[in-house]
């Protein structure tokens, strides 16, 4: 794997600032030596966050949270290592000097990036000055968008012809074989062709501005996809990047609350009429990534949606990951729009000072959960068996909130709800809680914590009835070991050696340790017989997110964790419901609570 050379690593604090650093995304003032601010890490209005410019480090006193410029922008702006490097790199004007070898840190990833930036001016180009241009500049026009906004957002136009996007990039065979990663072209049964043709054109720049992937909104009513987005690729993942969070950031003076809202056109709409603190998701639900990055930016976030049933399905979703990261100082909200209208009809219909009323009369996240609760109920609430089923669900979310102020402030509200006393709440609270531990793990509403490993990879991992977390951890670690060879070594094999119908990963183990350099080509190689198989290994080989090794080592070695115990767990379901007498069922528990102890025993 070739590295960032360590020497300009180890010199880039003083080439830099970090004072100049954080205080171009955070406000500080000058107290003492250094400077302070609020955190940006664990909120709060307190300046418990110190820069020290002469040891170039930051330091939280409230939440300990610390660390060198690297580490700041990492956490701060959801960036690997290497793209921190880079955004300092860029910041201060420095070049990045790589290892010995000379080799960029991964060179395709500065190609892609360079070769998205060239589509996006080719496709705005486009829109200035193709023939066919009329029909975009009027759609545009229709649904009013302004000059200035359209060049804010970098709008452009894919033609109707369907190689135009080809054809200028074909000169440069590698920027045709890019084009084809990032999934801008496609090859079909009668050639290459553009993936994105007719179509306005939404570039999808990552919060440092990057262009990194592409939307496009078809002209005419009837085609099928209203909506087209480029696919995943080593530089986009969906649930990590949220549309117009560089152009939140730019335009506004205050990130005091950001707007999120379901559509492209809905953020270029808010723009147009002044209203700049609003980021779309990308066509999936919220994540657990989104929220983090959101908190980190705002103390509140609204969500924006539609008042129809959908819009409050997807709603509670978004209440669910967001539970258990609500933390210190962060305000969630829900913001329930008339029925049928988005922000683009409804902004365009009343005032934007209207529009701002409501996102400041957005509901509390208590509010929407408990009425939510109540209305999926359907039970009366006034009676008692209406009280006690309210009681039991409410409870069981409230357990997934872990900062324990904003549990006890709903606690609090429930009480309040049914007509209770707090401590008798509680009780009902804490009963639930212990039932929760003692089962099974709760299904998690949203899993991946990698890319969308969609599809089937029944070919490398148990059977479909088994433990679905095995399966996902096996496509994970395979993912891992194709992308960085060096992560096997014999522990791993025989770790993975115990882990049932891990034959594909087990031979991938073997190869890479005989050989750690080994290409992908020749590790996925021995399996091109078996179609399905090596099909899915081509896919794994690109749906990896950019990671430093250690960060690789880690996630390999939490999925491996995963897969061993979610396997134990199986074995022992599975030699439960199979022992058919009480008395055979009585000695496996007894064997297992045995096994327990022991365990216990050997961790200490
Ligand atoms: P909507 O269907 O709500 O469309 O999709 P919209 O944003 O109001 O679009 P306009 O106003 O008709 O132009 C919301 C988002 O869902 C994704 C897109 O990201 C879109 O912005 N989407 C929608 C797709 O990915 N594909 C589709 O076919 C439709
Ligand atoms: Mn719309």
């Amino acid at each position: 794997m070739p590295y960032i050379n360590q020497n300009f690593l180890n010199d880039l604090p003083n080439q830099i600032d970090i004072v100049d650093l954080i205080s171009k995304r955070l406000t500080l003032k000058k107290m003492g030596s250094g400077y302070r601010g609020p955190c940006p890490f664990h909120g709060g209005k307190n300046n418990n966050f110190s820069v020290d410019s002469q040891k170039q480090l930051y330091h939280c006193f409230k939440c300990g949270e610390s660390g060198g410029a690297i580490k700041f922008i990492e956490k701060y702006e959801n960036a690997s290592f290497v793209e921190a490097v880079e955004t300092i790199a860029n910041e201060f004007g420095l070049k990045i000097e790589y290892d010995k070898s000379g080799k960029p840190a991964d060179p395709s990833l500065e190609r892609y990036r360079a070769l998205s930036e060239k589509v996006s001016e080719f496709y705005q180009q486009q829109l200035k000055s193709s023939l066919a241009k009329t029909k975009a500049v009027n759609y545009a026009k229709e649904r009013g968008i302004s000059g200035e906004i359209a060049r804010r957002f970098g709008l452009g136009f894919a033609t109707p012809g369907n190689k135009d996007l080809l054809t200028n990039f074909e000169n440069t065979e590698q920027d045709v074989t890019d084009l084809k990663a990032l999934g801008l072209v496609k090859t079909g049964e009668y050639g290459d062709y553009d993936f994105f043709h007719d179509r306005l054109m939404f570039p999808i720049q990552n919060s440092r501005g990057n262009v990194i992937a592409f939307g496009g909104r078809a002209f005419d009513k009837n085609v099928k996809a209203k909506y087209l987005n480029s696919q995943e690729s080593p530089i986009f993942f969906k649930s990590k990047e949220l549309y117009g969070l560089h152009h939140a950031r730019k335009y506004s003076r205050t990130m005091d609350y950001i707007l999120v809202v379901e559509g492209y056109m809905d953020v270029v709409a808010l723009h147009e009429e002044g209203i700049t603190k609003v980021v779309a998701t990308l066509g999936t639900a919220t994540s657990p990534d989104h929220l983090q990055i959101l908190a980190r930016t705002t103390k509140t976030i609204v969500f924006c949606f539609d008042g129809d049933d959908a819009g409050r399905s997807a709603a509670w979703k978004a209440l669910k990951i967001a539970l258990p990261i609500i933390k210190s100082g962060l305000l969630i909200k829900f913001l329930f729009l008339p029925d049928g209208e988005d922000p683009d009809t409804l902004v365009k219909k009343e005032s934007a000072s209207n529009f701002e009323k409501r996102i400041e009369k957005a509901q509390t996240l208590s509010k929407f959960l408990f009425d939510h609760i109540k209305a999926k109920a359907e039970v009366d609430f006034n009676t008692i068996e209406g009280k006690t089923l309210f009681l039991e669900k409410v409870s069981i979310l409230i357990t997934q909130v872990t900062y324990d102020v904003y549990q006890q402030q709903l606690i609090e509200g429930v009480a309040q709800e049914v007509g209770q006393s707090v401590e008798q709440v509680q009780i009902v609270f804490d009963r639930q809680a212990e039932n929760i531990q003692m089962q099974a793990p709760v299904e998690m509403d949203y899993e991946p914590s990698m890319p969308d490993f969609e599809g089937d990879y029944s070919d490398f991992s148990p059977a479909p009835k088994e433990n679905k977390s095995v399966k996902a951890s096996m496509a994970k670690m395979i993912s891992l070991l194709l992308n960085y060879p060096s992560l096997s070594d014999g522990t791993v094999e025989v770790r993975v050696r115990n882990i049932e119908k891990s034959e594909v990963l087990l031979e991938l183990v073997r190869s890479a340790e005989i050989d750690e350099d080994i290409t992908q080509e020749d590790l996925i190689k021995p399996f091109k017989s078996k179609q399905g198989v090596y099909k899915r290994l081509q896919e794994l080989c690109v749906l990896t997110p950019h990671l430093s090794e250690n960060q690789a080592r880690d996630e390999f070695q939490s999925a491996l964790n995963t897969a061993e115990k979610s396997q134990a767990s199986a074995k022992v379901k599975s030699s439960i419901s199979n022992a058919n007498t009480l008395e055979a069922q009585r000695l496996v528990m007894e064997g297992i609570q045995k096994s327990k102890v022991k365990n216990k025993c050997s961790i200490k």
